[in-house]
């Protein structure tokens, strides 16, 4: 039997439960108020109190974050729940400091991407107007060099205000009834170039012709997924797109991801050493479609042989 007295060392609440009613809990747990014999229910309250209690009565197990409002400390706390129900323990890790932590970075990122956008726009105004002027051609490619740097800067600004937006939860999920093929339509007009000049063979499968979705979010993670296997796969390759009911992947016969590199994709700025080589890009897209993927409720999964190619699928559940 695990004793609380030893686990009073510990940053979260520890609470060993009976059901519903709290049999012990160490010193952090108490002052959030799981007291002995106390019921959950009077201990705190939260958004998704119904699914917690669920599956405390059904013995399963669960992790949620959220914002719950704790009745002892009269406070509302930004949380996360863990539930073990082979030992009845609930753990609570209290994330508030954190929290405003990272929103306090992303506001400055959303500040900082708001204000370069005027400079941007009037230097790439400026360029297009030199480029009209100038004869010489030497002149002419620096000015496309400058050009593509100034729309590589372009890219990851509005990519930063995406990511910062959605995970300061300021955009709003809009599900409707999606046309699959009207946005692989529009995706494979965005890549065409790419597509083309590298030679790739694109295949579609498209089991379903409309899916319940977010149209912003569906586009942007798909259009992530197959720029991707675009960008790393060899000339002249398949990429092939399925879409079904349940689930989205997309299969690439490229470089592929080395083991060492696969937890670090989804970071945020991070760019694989031999994708840095073979192509240029912001580090920000699997970031992007990792936390949509969060906030629409759909599961993300990477299967990847180095050298051979990569495969992402996308659950809707
Ligand atoms: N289909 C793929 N095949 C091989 N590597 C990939 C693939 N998709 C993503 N990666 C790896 O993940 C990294 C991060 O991807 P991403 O966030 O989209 O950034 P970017 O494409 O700008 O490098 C890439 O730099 C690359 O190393
Ligand atoms: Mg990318």
């Amino acid at each position: 039997m695990i004793e609380v007295e030893d686990l009073s060392h510990l940053k979260e609440a520890i609470v060993i439960l009976e059901g519903l009613k709290v049999r012990a809990s160490n010193t952090v747990g108490e002052r959030y108020g799981f007291k002995k014999d106390k019921s959950l229910l009077s201990v705190f309250t939260c958004k998704e109190m119904d699914k917690i209690v669920d599956k405390i009565q059904k013995n399963k197990d669960f992790s949620i974050e959220t914002d719950a409002y704790f009745f002892e400390i009269q406070a509302k706390r930004f949380v996360s729940f863990h539930f073990n129900p082979k030992k009845g323990l609930l753990i609570v890790n209290d994330l508030t400091e954190e929290k405003k932590l990272d929103e306090a970075k992303l506001d400055f990122v959303m500040a900082v991407s708001h204000e370069l956008f005027t400079p941007l726009s009037a230097s790439k105004a400026n360029v297009f107007l030199l480029k009209d002027l100038e004869k010489d051609s030497e002149k002419l490619q620096i000015l496309e060099k400058i050009e593509r740097s100034l729309d590589k800067m372009e890219t990851i600004i509005r990519q930063s205000k995406v990511l910062a937006m959605v995970q300061l939860g300021l955009y709003e999920l809009k599900m409707e009834s999606v046309s699959v093929k009207e946005i692989l339509e529009k995706i494979f007009e965005d890549l065409r170039r790419k597509i083309e000049s590298k030679k790739i063979k694109l295949k579609f499968l498209l089991e379903v012709d409309e899916l319940e979705t977010d149209r912003f979010v569906f586009y942007t993670i798909l259009k992530n997924l197959i720029s991707n296997a675009v960008k790393y796969s060899y000339p002249k390759s398949e990429v092939e797109v399925i879409v079904s009911k349940e689930k989205m992947t997309v299969k690439d016969q490229g470089i592929g991801i080395k083991e060492e590199e696969r937890e670090r994709i989804f970071e945020r700025f991070y760019r694989g050493a031999e994708a840095l080589k073979m192509a240029p890009g912001s580090g920000l897209g699997l970031s992007i479609v990792k936390h949509l993927c969060n906030m629409i409720g759909y599961k993300l999964e990477v299967k990847s042989r180095w050298l051979l190619g990569s495969e992402f699928t996308v659950r809707f559940r």
